[in-house]
């Protein structure tokens, strides 16, 4: 993908339409169920479903923008708390891969909101300066980064993911899982485009293979790096390095 091709640009922009009224519309009929309902369990879930998944083309179509944003060096410079951008990331990926995690945090308030996650397997580590420092830099490329790691993990796990952030004066954040691994014969490909899905034999792919090819675009941008540690049966370790904006 590049940004000389106008008929990506303009698939982007004739495409935000439309997904922002079928989200609207579908955000309305959940709103005003006693206006329009009472719906059965069966209206309410596929209502549910049609909300996710236009949520999840709303987050691609940001993705694809940041990335054309990332490509013509346009970072927004801002001060901001690394453990908020944490909260938003998770929440996104939460929401895409376990809906009923996400279901269960809305309802929870905030003392409650660290047990949920360890009991789910989560565990979020933030050591060293950006524990009580702000980052520097442009935090919805930062919360893209961790939300495609994240998901991943949260996807590929077998019971947990633990998420550490550290480093000074470059951000260090690594996301790990204890799932099956990626052999090294693939641990070349997986940050090509559209590799995860080609790849898949027989059935439906779980997602496009588009996420890590974003993310490392967008951390080459920024003049970081990402590195995986990983072998088969052995869980993924995906760990990124990002200087702070000056
Ligand atoms: N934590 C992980 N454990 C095991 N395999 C992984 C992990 N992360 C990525 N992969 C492999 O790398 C492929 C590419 O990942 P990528 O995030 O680019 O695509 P995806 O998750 O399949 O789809 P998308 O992110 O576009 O929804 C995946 O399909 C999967 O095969
Ligand atoms: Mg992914």
């Amino acid at each position: 993908m590049t940004r000389k091709d106008p008929l990506v640009d303009l698939l982007i922009h004739d495409l935000t339409g439309p997904l922002s009224i079928v989200l609207t519309s579908v955000n309305n009929l959940l709103t005003k169920e006693d206006k329009c309902g009472p719906y059965t369990e069966y209206q309410k879930n596929t209502l549910k479903r049609a909300q996710r998944n236009a949520e999840k083309a709303k987050a691609l179509l940001l993705e694809i923008i940041e990335v054309y944003r990332s490509e013509e060096g346009l970072f927004r410079s801002e001060q901001f708390m690394i453990a908020d951008v944490v909260k938003e990331a998770l929440l996104d990926a939460l929401e895409i891969v376990t809906p009923d995690i996400s279901e269960e945090l809305a309802h929870a308030g905030e003392d409650s909101f660290k047990d949920i996650l360890a009991r789910n397997g989560i565990i979020i580590d933030i050591s060293g300066k950006y524990g009580q420092a702000a980052f520097i830099h442009d935090p919805k490329k930062i919360r893209q980064i961790l939300r495609n790691l994240i998901s991943n993990a949260l996807k590929y796990r077998k019971a947990t993911m633990k998420l550490s952030l550290s480093g000074d004066p470059d951000l260090v954040i690594s996301v790990e899982d204890d799932g099956q691994g990626i052999p090294q014969e693939k641990q070349t490909y997986i940050f090509k485009r559209f590799f995860g899905a080609s790849n898949k034999k027989g059935g439906a792919p779980d997602g496009l293979g588009f996420g890590l090819s974003c993310v490392k675009h967008i951390v080459e941008k920024m003049s970081g790096d990402i590195s995986l540690r990983s072998g088969e049966g052995a869980g993924s370790c995906f760990t990124v390095r990002i200087p702070p904006l000056r």
